[in-house]
């Protein structure tokens, strides 16, 4: 988190003092670093330089209007799961012909919508999907572009939640079937295009050792497509992890030399382009998380202290609602002082107001003995934050606010109750 950094005393995200902005907006409000956000780009796009390469930033991760226009601004393609996320990117002035469309359960409205719109290319997941495709597109008139993800049944070592590569997940169609498979779609589906392949084994990957296994795994059969059916690109996934304990040490080199083990964007792409080179394919990376999840914070406000016989506790004004990370995946996130503390620390649960005993955005944490009032500043919130937000217990949606440099704006308005209500309706 380079562009997080305490400044006299307080926390500031590039040369913005965050406590200015809670004051302004509120809490809870979630606070981007554009730097943080073109700085990783920059390096993801460089480090891959060798290859015929190309960013498809994953939507899902974070989804807010003004981010996915800085990606589009770089002319960067995107990763989409629905129609809705096709609907952002179209919105925000992104190009629908640089979009591939993942998952395992698109509907008919969707694929129509997404062959009107020209997208770059369907990953399916399916051989009953590839049908319906192939029969949406006989009827448009059109052929569809596709590829197939492949499973390649490695384990990437992290949450069992998000890990997709196992014969165990949902997810693709396993490696012993992907030839037998492609060559049904080219014998049997005439209004098909195959157009590459995919493949995305887990997110936050720490290591680069599960990457080398699966690409090493399914390298063969991208060569065996591109000689049968001459396809264009092979689509490697997502999954680079980020620093979620040690995130604010992480701003420094320090840091890195004493973490040798941690994954980072060059020492994935050092251990990938030999193995991709060869293959003369144009290679598409799908980030998501090391894009934006290193890039934000969520400010959040201290409101009680209650010391029970087992627990000291440290209720905040966020709840899972905002991030269900720790809820849902055990998610671990730094939770910092705006203000800088010195060396008051006490060990605590930092727990929200939903009435439900997953709701913790940390347990038995060591952090300064923070009292009510205090600005908090829960860390590494860009991914998989307020994109799984919800309005659970009637919570509006938090506002979100991006920094470039030392000025920020507003990109999300916190969302009022009538918004909540707007579309229920008492019956006729
Ligand atoms: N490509 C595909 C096909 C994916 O399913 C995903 C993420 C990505 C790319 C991007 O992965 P990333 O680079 O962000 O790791 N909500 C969970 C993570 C769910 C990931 C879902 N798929 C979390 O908060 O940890």
């Amino acid at each position: 988190m380079h562009t997080f950094a305490y400044q006299n005393g307080t926390l500031h995200c590039e040369g913005v003092n965050l406590a200015d902005i809670a004051t302004a907006v509120g809490t809870p409000t979630f606070v981007y670093s554009k730097k943080a956000i073109m700085d990783d780009l920059t390096e993801l796009q460089s480090a891959l330089a060798p290859l015929d390469a190309h960013v498809a930033y994953a939507v899902k991760a974070c989804s807010n209007k003004a981010i996915l226009h800085l990606m589009a601004e770089r002319g960067v393609g995107f990763d989409i799961v629905s129609g809705g996320e096709l609907w952002r990117i179209i919105n925000a002035g992104g190009d629908p012909a640089l979009c591939t469309y993942a998952g395992v359960g698109k509907t008919e409205a969707e694929i129509r919508y997404a062959l009107e719109q020209g997208i770059y290319c369907f990953n399916c997941e399916s051989e009953n999907e590839l049908r319906e495709i192939n029969r949406i597109a006989g009827d448009m008139g059109l052929k569809a572009p596709v590829a197939v993800r492949v499973n390649p049944n490695v384990d990437a070592h992290t949450h069992k939640y998000i890990t997709t590569g196992t014969n165990e997940n949902k997810f693709g169609v396993d490696i012993t079937r992907i030839e037998a498979l492609y060559a049904t779609i080219a014998a049997d589906m005439p209004h098909l295009h195959i157009k590459g392949l995919q493949m995305h084994i887990g997110s936050q990957l720490t290591e680069v050792a599960p990457f080398i296994m699966a690409i090493e795994k399914v390298a063969p059969i991208a060569k065996k497509f591109k000689d049968l059916y001459g396809i264009e690109f092979w689509s490697i996934g997502g999954g680079i992890g980020i620093v979620y304990d040690g995130c604010l040490a992480s701003g420094r080199p320090e840091w890195w030399a004493a973490h040798p083990e941690q994954i980072t964007i060059q020492s994935y792409a050092d251990a990938i382009i030999p193995l991709l080179q060869p293959l003369g394919l144009k290679i598409l990376v799908e980030p998501g998380r090391r894009l934006v999840g290193n890039a934000a914070v969520m400010l959040t406000t201290c409101l009680y202290e209650k010391k029970g016989e087992a627990k000291t506790f440290k209720m905040i004004d966020a709840g899972m609602n905002d991030i269900i990370r720790p809820a849902l995946y055990e998610g671990y996130h730094e939770i910092w002082p705006v203000i800088e503390h010195n060396g008051d620390t006490i060990t605590a649960d930092i727990v929200g107001p939903i009435c439900e005993s997953g709701d913790f955005q940390a347990q038995n944490r060591q952090i300064a003995d923070v009292k009510p009032g205090e600005i908090l500043a829960e860390m590494s919130a860009g991914a998989y934050g307020f994109s799984m937000a919800s309005t659970y217990n009637s919570r509006p949606l938090a506002a979100e606010v991006l920094v470039d440099g030392d000025t920020w704006s507003i990109i999300r308005r916190r969302q009022t109750m009538e918004q909540i209500v707007q579309d229920e309706l008492l019956p006729e």
